[in-house]
């Protein structure tokens, strides 16, 4: 790492985006944090830890895809440090329910706005700030459910907005490496944590399948053990080794 590393954590109030900032903050004396919350001031978790950390992390606002916000919050970081090194794209929504059959527009859109057009409008802003790093790093957080040959496409609960839209993030974060040969970006799997997420779609899922295929796991992780594991491989990413791949939460390449 260099001297100081910065980075921004969307989806930051709970969950793996809070595992994720205290993970950072942890494990870098060197790193400053800026996490991404849609309401700062109810983040009470990032507050514990902007307490523990003092001077070393900013709560900002950050709402998917709300392009002006986005824009002011690049404003703000710039005056503060002038780059962003490494952006960690954690902000979803995943709600495991309707089929293709089913899914509402609305569902659908929600998902697209927050999954993919949120990921995007948030690299066009904070482009410049990464462009000025001496080791930038754009992460998506993705899931295996979006791969085809995970095996989630087959089971009987449907998952159609949510798996549609982590597909097309994986597709443009693999665009993003190809466009940009001075960064490294690519879409990463954490696997089952035990969050919010996780837990709606469990208790929703009245055929059981989900708890199921849950149950081979003797614990499910925490945000902050997954965000453990995934920040050793984001520190350790190289374009050429993960660059454009689809990474899992051992460091090993998906099929996508
Ligand atoms: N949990 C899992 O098993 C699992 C598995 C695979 C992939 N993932 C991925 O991991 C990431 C984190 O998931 P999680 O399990 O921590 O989910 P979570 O507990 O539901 O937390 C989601 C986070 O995203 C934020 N968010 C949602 N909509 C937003 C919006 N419109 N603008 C800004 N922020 C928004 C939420 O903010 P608020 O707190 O304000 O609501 C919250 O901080 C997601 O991308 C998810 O798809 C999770």
């Amino acid at each position: 790492m260099s001297p100081s590393t910065i980075y921004l954590v969307t989806g930051s109030n709970r969950g793996l985006g809070l595992g994720f900032v205290s993970q950072i903050l942890a494990a870098h004396d060197n790193a400053f944090v800026y996490a991404g919350a849609r309401e700062p001031e109810k983040a009470t978790g990032l507050k514990s830890l902007a307490a523990k950390y003092p001077g070393r992390m900013a709560i900002v606002k950050c709402v998917s895809a709300d392009v002006e916000g986005i824009s002011d919050l690049a404003k703000y970081i710039e005056k503060g440090h002038g780059r962003v090194d490494t952006v960690i794209a954690n902000a979803g929504l995943g709600i495991m329910k309707g089929s293709v059959s089913e899914v509402s527009v609305a569902a659908l859109e929600d998902h697209f706005r927050v999954n993919v057009i949120g990921t995007i409008v948030l690299f066009q802003s904070l482009y410049s700030l990464l462009k000025k790093s001496h080791a930038p790093r754009f992460i998506p957080i993705s899931t295996a459910a979006a791969a085809f040959h995970s095996g989630v496409i087959e089971l009987p609960f449907g998952s159609a907005a949510y798996g549609t839209t982590k597909v097309a993030l994986n597709w443009a974060t693999r665009k993003i490496h190809f466009e940009n040969d001075w960064l490294v970006s690519f879409p990463m799997n954490p696997g089952p944590v035990d969050t919010d997420m996780l837990r709606n779609n469990v208790s929703s899922d009245t055929s059981g399948t989900f708890e199921n295929m849950l149950s081979v796991y003797p614990i499910l992780p925490s945000g902050e053990m997954v965000a453990e594991s995934l920040l050793k491989v984001i520190d350790n990413s190289t374009r050429a080794k993960e660059g454009g791949e689809f990474i899992d939460v051992d460091g090993t390449k998906l099929a996508w």
